[in-house]
């Protein structure tokens, strides 16, 4: 895709795939890498959080407050039963990594600084981009839980607002096993909610307009192992739950602008021994 027809798409849907953006020995490597961390991860009884995108049940313990400059595994929704024990092997159990990945695990340090991220963020019109987070998402065969339709921002706030994400198929990512869908043009929309840390201990959603997000003429994103998708911070968008035998890993990164304002109140929060770093 020639440079200008990528601003174009991204400034006309909010998102751009790009097919065949890392090559197959990259994404076997995240995917190593991903798999040792959770054989090597022993969870005490504060680790036994699970992740849901349903607010109601969002945990937002310390452990996942704290997550910020840390590598801790979050279980899936499906993989604990009502009595607290693990229902398959842990290796199968875990929803997602969180969110520091690109800056305390080498090879995804690496890959996160790649120089082809740093010209396609560059060329999106970043000027001093800054990576905030980094995930690792494993939708699980049969209990890959899904993701309700939101905007980046309201999770990752700066004023102006200027988070980007980029999100890697490292497996062939289909409707069947959960791929991303996202509302072509939803990016002009302003924020619903805003994501943050309240005053008293825990988080919680600060409602700036009470309409539910717009879903319909939703598209899926099929996408290829290799793809990159640029997702756009106010662009709304999802994911299905994986009900299928085959996982869908997938690893993504959010990057702010260095000029924006991050609010002091953002859920997620840094010491001062791990100050975010651009692609330098
Ligand atoms: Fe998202």
């Amino acid at each position: 895709m020639l440079m200008s027809e990528l601003s174009e798409r991204y400034a006309r849907d909010g998102f751009v795939v790009l097919e065949r953006f890392v090559e197959p020995a990259a994404c076997s490597a995240l995917m190593a890498a991903a798999d040792s961390i959770v054989r090597a991860f022993r969870p005490g009884p504060e680790a036994v959080s699970v992740f849901t995108t349903h607010e109601q049940s969002r945990h937002t313990d310390d452990y996942f407050l704290g997550s910020g400059d840390q590598i801790r595994c979050f279980f899936e929704e499906d993989a604990i039963a009502s009595d607290g024990v693990l229902r398959v092997p842990i290796e199968r159990a875990i929803n997602k990594i969180g969110h520091a990945l690109h800056d305390l695990d080498p090879a995804f340090a690496a890959f996160s600084r790649r120089r082809e991220l740093a010209a396609l963020v560059a060329e999106l019109g970043m000027g001093q981009p800054l990576l905030v987070q980094s995930m690792y998402i494993f939708k699980q065969p049969q209990i890959g839980g899904e993701v309700m339709p939101h905007q980046d921002h309201t999770f990752l706030w700066t004023d102006p607002p200027s988070v980007l994400g980029l999100w890697f198929a490292l497996e062939d990512a289909t409707i069947e096993n959960g791929c991303m869908w996202a509302l072509p043009g939803s990016h002009a929309l302003p924020a619903r909610k805003r994501f943050h840390r309240l005053p008293g201990g825990g988080a919680g959603f600060e409602v700036l307009d009470e309409a539910a997000l717009p879903t319909a003429g939703m598209v899926p994103l099929e996408a290829p192992a290799g793809t990159c998708i640029v997702l756009h911070g106010l662009l709304v968008h999802r994911s299905g739950a994986n009900r299928s035998p085959r996982s869908r890993q997938a690893y993504s990164i959010h990057l702010i602008e260095g000029t924006a304002h991050y609010r002091a109140d953002n859920w997620l929060q840094r010491g001062p021994q791990l100050p975010l770093r651009g692609f330098e």
